[in-house]
Formats: structure tokens, C-alpha cells, sequence
């Protein structure tokens, strides 16, 4: 049996991606999930992805020892420890510890991927680990993988959407059955892989966080497969995959 490749742009979709029991991949490149990815290799204990401002703070109340992180319009938020710069997440100071996380689009995406079983975030820092790691799921449980392009304030990403076409590229022809949306991310990406970040440098999200002074993150969130980890939602926390976690 092949594995059903899906790519999902809306709120609505998720939902029926979860429905069907698929594998789900948030991808959101500029920057929640190569944060997420980044902090993880760089030893924190786990992110917990938060929908609103309010919620984090109010959990942050609960546990002041964690590291309390989010943007809005790309900005660290007024009390926060840090913001969204996956740069900011260095081992010094995020290892050991937890983060709650806040982001304008991505972390909502992880949070409303939650009722699925099997969640992972991926970027290009991690397209392939996180490819082969969804179809490994997927054949196990003969299921779908469906993609979710988390997007920027509820638009199309065309950072998230090249991602898509990278993350398909690491899947193997023979085992998959792509949607036409996988099939046209995955032209895409090969269009740009040749410079990929400059491909990434044109998307209006790029264009926004430049003009706000954070060129060197779209830089580093343009690294492809720099990581070989993948961040798995285990009930309400990202951690890095191990095999003992899927058993549970
Ligand atoms: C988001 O979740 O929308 C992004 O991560 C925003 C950002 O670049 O900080």
C-alpha cells in the first residue's frame, strides 16, 4: 500500500487530516519551528506550543523556572524571556530547561494538530529527519502524512510551501502517492534548492523580519537538513523523537 502525501493550508483541513489519522508535520520555516528544532538540539528539555499570550503567561505563572518565549508581529513580547529567534535558544540558555512557546501562526498550527497521534514540527533544518521518521509512522500504521503549512497570520507562506517540497523530496517515489499540492511544493523546491536562500529571502515574511533587523535568522532557517532531529508533540510538549516515546 502507498502512503497518501496531503498538504494542508487551513484550519479546516487540519482537522480532517486528524480525523483520517494522519501523520502530521507543522511546518512553519520563518521561524516558530526551526526555533522549536533548534532549541531541542540545543538540549532544552521540551516546548510546550501555546495558542495566545494569555494562556502562556498564565502557565508561566504556574511554573516561573520555565523559560517563557513568543513573538507577535516578530517581536519579543514585553516580559518575556525571550522572543522567536532560533539564534536567541543557545545552550547556555535553554539547556535543561522547558520553554513555553507563543507564536503569531506555528505554535497555533501545533496546537490544533494536538488530537492527532503522532505530531512532529519540521523546517529545513530538519526536512529530512522528519520525512523519514513520518513514513516510518505512517507505513507502520498504514496511514497518510498530511503536511501543515502553518503559514503567516492565516496567509500562504512561500517559505512553508518550498519546506513541503523538501520534506516530500526525502520520501521515497516508490512508497508515495502525492496530492497536487505535494507534487507542485516539490517542483517548487526543486526550482529553488539551487539557492534556496535567496528563494526564501523573496517570500514577504523574509521581506518583514529583514526589515526588522533579523536577516541573520532567515539565514540560519534556510540551512537544509542542518539538524538530524525531530521534535515530536508528546501529549502537551515538543520533545526529540526516541523510539520508546511511539510505544507508549
Ligand atoms: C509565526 O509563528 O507566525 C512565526 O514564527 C512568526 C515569526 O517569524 O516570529
Amino acid at each position: 500500500m502507498k502512503v497518501q502525501t496531503n498538504l494542508v493550508f487551513t484550519a479546516k483541513d487540519i482537522a480532517k487530516a486528524v480525523q483520517r489519522g494522519d501523520v502530521i508535520i507543522v511546518i512553519d520555516v520563518l521561524r516558530c519551528c526551526s526555533t522549536i528544532v533548534t532549541a531541542l538540539a540545543n538540549a532544552a528539555e521540551g516546548v510546550i506550543p501555546i495558542k495566545t499570550v494569555k494562556e502562556a503567561r498564565v502557565l508561566h505563572k504556574k511554573h516561573p523556572e520555565f523559560i517563557l518565549a513568543g513573538e507577535r508581529k516578530g517581536i519579543k513580547l514585553k516580559g518575556f524571556d525571550l522572543g522567536n529567534s532560533p539564534l536567541e535558544f543557545s545552550p547556555q540558555k535553554v539547556k535543561g530547561k522547558h520553554i513555553i512557546l507563543t507564536t503569531t501562526s506555528g505554535t497555533k498550527a501545533v496546537v490544533s494538530s494536538k488530537k492527532a497521534k503522532y505530531v512532529f514540527t519540521g523546517a529545513f533544518l530538519n526536512a529530512e529527519a522528519t520525512a523519514k521518521a513520518a513514513l516510518k509512522i505512517a507505513i507502520w500504521k498504514e496511514t497518510g502524512i498530511s503536511i501543515i503549512s502553518a503559514g503567516t497570520d492565516d496567509h500562504f507562506s512561500l517559505e512553508d510551501f518550498i519546506c513541503a517540497g523538501a520534506i516530500a523530496k526525502s520520501l521515497p517515489a516508490d512508497n508515495i502517492e502525492h496530492s497536487d499540492a505535494v507534487l507542485a511544493a516539490l517542483l517548487a523546491f526543486q526550482q529553488a534548492r539551487q539557492s534556496l536562500e535567496r528563494a526564501i529571502q523573496s517570500g514577504c515574511h523574509a521581506r518583514y523580519l529583514i526589515s526588522q533587523g533579523f536577516e541573520e535568522d532567515v539565514k540560519f532557517c534556510s540551512q537544509l537538513n542542518f539538524f538530524n532531529l525531530v521534535p515530536f508533540l508528546n501529549g502537551e510538549t515538543v520533545v526529540p523523537l526516541n523510539g520508546s516515546i511511539l510505544f507508549c
